[in-house]
C-alpha cells in the first residue's frame, strides 16, 4: 500500500463520519428551550441537565442527516454504485441517519454519566467529551447497519480509516470548540 492509498483511507474515514461530526456543532446552534429530561432529577442530580434540549437533539440529528444526503448527491455522479463508501441508496440513507442519531445518543449517554458523577453542565470530562459522539455513532452503526460498518471501518485496510478517526477526533473536537467559544456560541472552550 502506498502513501496515496493511506491518505485516501484517512480522508474516507472523515468523509463517512461527517454525518456524526456535524450534529454536535449543530446542536449548539439549534439548542435551547425544553430540556430533554424535562427538568427531572434522580437522586438529587439532574437526569441529563439543561445542556441537552429537544431542539438541539432534533436539529442536530436533522443537520447530520442532511449533510449525509448532500454527500450522497455529491458522490453519485462519480460513484453511482457505492456512493464513495456510503453504499447503495436507499440503504445509504439509513446509514447516514444512524450515524447522526447515534452521535447525539452518545452525547446523551455521556451527559447522563457526567450528571451521575456529579459534574455540572459544561464541566470537563476527559475522554467522554471527545469520544461520546463518535462512539455512539459507531456503536449504533454496528448494531443497525453492521455490514456497512464492518466494510467501511474494520475489514482489511479500512481499519486505517477507523484509527485515523479515533486519533484525530479529539484534536478536531478541541479545535471546533475553541472556535465556538471565541465566537461566543459555547460557554467553555471544550
Ligand atoms: N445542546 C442542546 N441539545 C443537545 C446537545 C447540545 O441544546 N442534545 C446545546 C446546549 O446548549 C449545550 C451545547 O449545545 O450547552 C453544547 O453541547 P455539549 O458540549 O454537548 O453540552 P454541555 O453544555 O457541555 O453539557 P454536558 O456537560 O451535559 O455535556
Ligand atoms: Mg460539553
Amino acid at each position: 500500500m502506498d502513501l496515496t492509498e493511506v491518505l485516501l483511507l484517512i480522508f474516507l474515514g472523515f468523509w463517512l463520519m461527517l454525518p456524526a461530526f456535524l450534529p454536535n456543532s449543530a446542536a449548539v446552534l439549534f439548542g435551547g428551550g425544553l430540556p430533554m429530561d424535562l427538568g427531572k432529577s434522580w437522586k438529587g442530580k439532574r437526569l441529563l441537565g439543561d445542556g441537552k434540549t429537544w431542539r438541539g437533539f432534533i436539529g442536530g440529528v436533522s443537520a447530520g442527516t442532511c449533510i449525509g444526503i448532500i454527500q450522497l448527491f455529491i458522490a453519485y455522479p462519480f460513484d453511482a454504485k457505492e456512493f464513495w463508501g456510503f453504499g447503495p441508496v436507499p440503504e445509504a440513507i439509513l446509514v447516514v441517519f444512524v450515524l447522526a442519531l447515534g452521535s447525539l445518543l452518545g452525547d446523551l449517554v455521556s451527559a447522563f454519566i457526567k450528571r451521575r458523577l456529579g459534574l455540572e453542565r459544561g464541566d470537563k470530562a476527559p475522554v467522554l467529551d471527545q469520544y461520546n459522539f463518535i462512539a455512539g455513532a459507531m456503536l449504533l452503526a454496528l448494531l443497525i447497519v453492521p455490514d456497512w460498518f464492518i466494510g467501511a471501518f474494520i475489514e482489511g485496510e479500512h481499519v486505517i480509516s477507523l484509527i485515523a478517526v479515533l486519533v484525530i477526533t479529539p484534536i478536531l473536537h478541541r479545535g471546533v470548540n475553541i472556535i465556538g467559544y471565541k465566537k461566543g456560541l459555547k460557554k467553555v472552550p471544550w
